[in-house]
C-alpha cells in the first residue's frame, strides 16, 4: 500500500515536471517550448526592452548615425547589441580593449562607455575615409576613455599591437574570411579572464552552409568553444562571446 502510493507520487511529479510546467493556480512558471528555439518576443517585447536598456542618449544618437550622414553602409551593432557590448566591457572591467571593424565608431563608444575612465581601445580600420568619420564621432561622444583609430588591414595591424597586451577584451567586427585569425590572435593576446566577442556569428545565416567563408566562421566558432569557455547569444545574427581560462 506505502509502496503503491509512493509509485503514484513518483509518476505524478514526474508528469509534472515533464509538461510545459503549469501549477499553482495554473500559473506558466517554465517552460520546454522555449527551450526547444520557440522565441517570445516581439516587435513590441523588443521596442520596449531597447527603451529600457539600450536608449540612446545624444552622444549616442550622433555616433549611430554617423555612418548615415556620412554616406556610408549602416551595418554598424543595433542598439540592444550595442548595450550588449558595453555590459561585457563593464563586467570584465576593461582598461585595454581591440575592435576589429570600427566603420563610423558607435561600437567603439559602446566599449568605452563600459570602460573606467583611462582605458584604451585600439580600433582597427581599413578605410581611409570610415576612419576619418570614426574619429570625429567619438571626438563629439566627449568619452574618457582614450580611441586609437589606425587605418589598415586588421591582419596587418594586430601583430603591431602585442607590446601594448594582454587585453581584456577583442571585439571582432569586420571581413568575416578571417575571424579564424582574429580569434587566434586574442586567445594569445587575452588576458586569463578576458574575452572574445564576435558579431555576426550566423554569416547571415550562412553559417551551416557549403563555402569557404561559412566554413572559416565555423572554424571560428570551434576554435572558441574548443579552447575557451564560450557561447553564441541568439541576437539577430549571433554573437560570440568566449572567455579566456
Ligand atoms: C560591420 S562594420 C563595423 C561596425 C562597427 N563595429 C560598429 O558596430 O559600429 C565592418 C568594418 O570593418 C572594416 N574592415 C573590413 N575588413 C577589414 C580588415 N581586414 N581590416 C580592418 N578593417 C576592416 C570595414 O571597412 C567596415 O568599416
Amino acid at each position: 500500500m506505502v509502496l503503491g502510493m509512493k509509485v503514484w507520487l513518483l509518476r505524478r511529479s514526474s508528469s509534472f515536471l515533464d509538461d510545459t510546467c503549469f501549477f499553482r493556480s495554473n500559473k506558466r512558471v517554465a517552460d520546454k517550448d522555449s527551450r526547444q528555439g520557440q522565441r517570445y518576443d516581439d516587435a513590441e517585447i523588443r521596442t520596449y526592452v531597447e527603451r529600457v536598456h539600450a536608449r540612446h542618449d545624444e552622444p549616442l544618437q550622433q555616433a549611430f548615425d554617423a555612418a548615415e550622414r556620412a554616406g556610408m553602409p549602416q551595418i554598424q551593432v543595433a542598439p540592444n547589441e550595442g548595450q550588449l557590448l558595453e555590459v561585457l566591457s563593464a563586467m570584465v572591467d576593461a582598461k585595454r580593449v581591440v575592435e576589429v571593424g570600427t566603420l563610423a565608431g558607435y561600437s567603439a563608444v559602446r566599449l568605452a562607455r563600459g570602460m573606467k575612465p583611462g582605458g584604451k581601445i585600439f580600433s582597427l580600420e581599413f578605410e581611409e575615409k570610415h576612419a576619418a568619420v570614426a574619429r570625429e564621432a567619438i571626438a563629439k561622444a566627449n568619452l574618457d576613455v582614450d580611441v586609437e583609430v589606425m587605418v589598415g588591414d586588421a591582419r596587418a595591424l594586430l601583430p603591431s599591437l602585442e607590446q601594448h597586451g594582454p587585453f581584456d577584451l577583442v571585439f571582432v567586427d569586420a571581413d568575416k574570411e578571417s575571424y579564424p585569425e582574429y580569434g587566434a590572435w586574442a586567445r594569445k593576446n587575452l588576458r586569463p579572464g578576458g574575452i572574445l566577442v564576435g558579431d555576426n556569428a550566423y554569416l547571415f545565416g550562412n553559417l551551416t552552409k557549403e563555402s569557404e567563408r561559412a566554413e572559416r566562421m565555423r572554424a571560428f566558432h570551434e576554435e572558441a568553444a574548443g579552447e575557451m569557455v564560450s557561447v553564441c547569444l541568439p541576437t539577430p545574427d549571433g554573437m560570440l562571446v568566449a572567455v579566456k581560462r
